[in-house]
């Protein structure tokens, strides 16, 4: 769309349900990242929502809810896939632990002179549940395994999932949450979408109990609101380990 009309949506307030931003808002240094991207609310789909997001092009909206309505579906198939493999009832993650206003982050990354310079994105985890990502076929997705960053390389139509901060507390560490960052390259530009499922804000969050053997396994974590937790991540600038610390039980 021509900059005149994508300019009214810029924006760096969190709470707005549509806007286009620069960088990120979780690096409070004076450090700027080489992306573009779009913040919205995508679900639960209603008149209100929808009438928030651009009716120009006209096949954004309807397009928009098909996929935010898919994108959701999968990610319950999947939730009541990972409970079952944890031994768990089926619908463990359904209701306010998934059903929260989900966020989606559509992230434009522009080719850079110099790659070595900056990121796209900084190492962090995703703060909520799970992520629906698709990356479309230009790499630059990274993950950091045994302390080295590994390329997730793109599989065409596949999305990329990626468990959240919410996953490793709930499970008690035995679903980790994964760091990971975007890269950039100087030949093309990478765009990805990232859907964000997210608990209610109201949502009281821990290890679940079936996850927990106070012998052989004890909680790892605290019970907080899933706001309390919002707050923190702001705070800690994504760093992994400052936003799980304050949630963190220790023992000696
Ligand atoms: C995100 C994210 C990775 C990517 O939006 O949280 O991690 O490949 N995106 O753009
Ligand atoms: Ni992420």
């Amino acid at each position: 769309m021509p900059v005149e009309e994508k300019l009214p949506y810029c924006s760096d307030d969190q709470s707005k349900p549509f806007r286009l931003a620069s960088s990120t808002s979780y690096d409070k240094s004076e450090t700027r990242y080489w992306r573009d991207y779009l913040k919205l609310q995508c679900h639960p789909v209603s008149d209100e929502l929808v009438g928030h997001w651009p009716a120009e092009p006209t096949s954004f909206r309807p397009r928009l809810a098909e996929f935010s309505e898919a994108a959701h579906e999968l990610a319950q198939t999947l939730l009541s896939l990972v409970a079952e493999g944890l031994g768990l009832r089926a619908d463990f993650f359904a209701g306010d632990l998934s059903g929260g206003e989900t966020q989606m982050n559509v992230n434009y990354y522009p080719p850079c002179p110099d790659p070595s310079l900056t990121l796209g994105l900084l190492p962090h985890c995703d703060r909520h549940l799970l992520t629906v990502l698709s990356q479309g076929d230009v790499a630059g997705l990274q993950a950091r395994y045994n302390g080295r960053w590994l390329l997730v390389r793109p599989v065409p139509g596949a999305f990329v999932i990626n468990f959240g901060h919410q996953m490793e507390i709930v499970t008690n560490g035995a679903l980790a949450s994964v760091e990971h960052r975007a890269i950039t390259n100087s030949a093309v530009a990478r765009m990805s979408v990232a859907t964000l499922i997210m608990p209610k804000m109201e949502c009281h969050i821990g290890p679940a109990p079936e996850m927990v053997d106070e012998v052989t396994n004890p909680a790892k974590f605290r019970e907080f609101v899933f706001s309390e937790f919002m707050e923190a991540y702001n705070t800690a600038a994504a760093s992994r380990e400052d936003v799980l610390d304050s949630f963190r039980i220790h023992r000696d």
